[in-house]
């Protein structure tokens, strides 16, 4: 039965290091030639797994090789990959590999980049990561259904030389609204949640199942790759007895820190990778509880000691530094300046203007629409795009090849937004004017309500790339553009 093997599939994840991860892709992958690109199968079907209650209680779901979440892809940095994409369901699809650096015929958007993949067809993505770091793939088509039904799995690209860590582990956490007997609540699209903070789930899942407790071994040193595949909760996860170091963000690496006040705050489609040294005692329990949103804090997980005796590793005070990724500087002398206003939601002030376009648009915030067709409840620069991209998107600004730009984006909502730059990382440099203390790289950047944010970036990857909200339904219903370079 599919929920036993995605159990069995991410406890020996959790038990073997990456040994296992390495044979869930073995395992789904099938070489090619000797000389040729690796060649990977993932297959998007429905399927149902285990996530709560008892042993029969299963819970329908659109699925990556059977798997909740997808199977976790290891791909090396600077080596060519195949990914056959084949579309087994009854609804157009494409996949997204978020925060590679593709080209952008390899990035998924339907419409923009290529034609959907329609049912009974594959897809071939060809590409070589130039980076390495935690990343991760979801279809970006019919979104909110899609990834809300479970489409979403893990990419990590590994260093060219092994990172000296105990334990090499990823938790992918995904946000679901269950009913008591297992389904999925439907209500997808809820235009009163779209001009919210969008469809926020009651179950939060840790690789595919919700986490009494995850085995540790006091001593040990653990690399942990955060990833946020929700549609639209935001975390802020806290470690009880723990300090969790983070090397890298969206998978870039940063210079080593502490989260601020301990907290390690990730919007939908954010990733941290942090380092963490397990000082507990043996055979405790310390909590692992995300309390962004103060009436809806829950315990996500527990780290569970072994009984055994500390292991006795490397000289605590050396901190791995993660080997920097081939980014292009941006020029912040020559950089061009330009602003993205966000605009829209309930509470923020009125209606919009003109300028709508893309399916199915409206003026202004329409009522408890059940059409099924996305609505404008946002807005960029007075522009709404709406829905995951479709033909004919026309480009809010065109961006010259190899320049340096610096794009402000001020957030004039009452609501948070994880906003998403495809086909690049950029430098986040300040908020509100202030300088940031890290200028990490990053690929998604939260900003809260009313602030502003500046990232710089090199355009030098040519094509049409999307910029978008990763809360999902705000995505859908306008708070999305195109930036062209050439
Ligand atoms: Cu992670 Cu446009 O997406
Ligand atoms: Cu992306
Ligand atoms: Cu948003």
């Amino acid at each position: 039965m599919n929920s036993r093997f995605t159990n069995t599939v991410s406890r020996r994840t959790f038990l073997q290091c990456g040994a296992s991860v390495a044979l869930t892709t073995i395992a789904d992958s099938r070489i090619a030639q000797a000389d040729g690109p690796r060649e990977i199968r993932v297959r998007t079907a429905p399927g149902a797994v285990h996530l709560i209650g008892d042993k029969n209680t299963t819970t329908d779901v659109l699925a990556y090789n059977d798997l909740v979440p997808g199977p976790t892809l290891r791909l090396k940095q600077g080596e060519p990959v195949r990914l056959i994409v084949e579309n087994r369901m009854d609804q157009d699809t494409t996949v997204h590999w978020h925060g590679i650096r593709v080209p952008n015929a390899m990035d998924g958007v339907p419409g923009l980049t290529q034609p959907p993949i329609e049912p009974g067809q594959d897809f071939p993505y060809e590409f070589t990561p130039p980076d390495a770091g935690t990343f991760w793939y979801h279809p970006h088509a019919n979104s909110l259904q899609q990834l809300g039904r479970g489409l979403a799995g893990v990419l990590i690209v590994e260093e060219l030389e092994p990172v000296a860590v105990d334990r090499d582990i990823v938790w992918m956490i995904m946000d679901w609204r269950l009913k008591s007997d297992g389904r999925i609540a439907s209500g997808f699209g809820n235009s009163m949640e779209a001009g919210m903070s969008g469809r926020v789930g009651n179950t939060a899942t840790l690789n595919g199942r919700v986490s009494a407790g995850e085995p540790v071994r006091a001593g040990e040193r653990i690399r942990l790759r955060l990833v946020n595949g929700a549609l639209a909760r935001i975390m802020a996860l806290r470690i009880e007895g723990h300090r969790p170091i983070v090397v890298a963000i969206d998978g870039q690496p940063c210079e080593p820190h502490e989260p601020d006040g301990g907290r390690l705050i990730l919007g939908p489609a954010m990733r941290a990778d942090v380092v963490i040294d397990m000082q507990g005692e043996p055979g405790q329990r310390y909590r692992v509880i995300d309390n962004f949103y103060d009436d809806l804090a829950y315990e996500l997980t527990q780290l569970a000691y072994d009984k055994a005796p500390p292991i006795d590793s490397r000289p605590a005070d050396t901190l791995p530094d993660l080997p920097r990724n081939p980014l292009p500087e941006p020029d912040l002398v020559n950089a061009e300046s330009h602003e993205l206003v966000l605009q829209g939601g309930m509470m923020s002030g009125g209606m919009m203007g003109g300028g709508m376009m893309g399916g199915g648009t409206t003026n202004g915030m329409g009522g408890m629409g059940t059409s099924g067709m996305s609505r404008a409840v946002w807005a960029i620069n007075g522009t709404s795009m709406t829905g995951d991209g479709h033909a004919g998107m026309q480009p809010l600004r065109t961006f010259k090849l190899g320049q340096s730009y610096l794009l402000t984006m001020r957030n004039e909502t009452a609501w948070w937004h994880p906003m998403h730059f495809h086909g690049h990382s950029f430098r986040v440099l300040s908020r509100n004017g202030s300088p940031v203390p890290h200028r990490q790289w990053s690929d998604t950047v939260l900003l809260p309500p009313k602030e502003s944010v500046d990232v710089a970036f090199v355009a030098d990857n040519p094509g049409d790339w999307m910029l978008h909200c990763h809360v999902t339904d705000h995505q859908m219903t306008g708070l999305m553009t195109v930036l062209r370079i050439v």
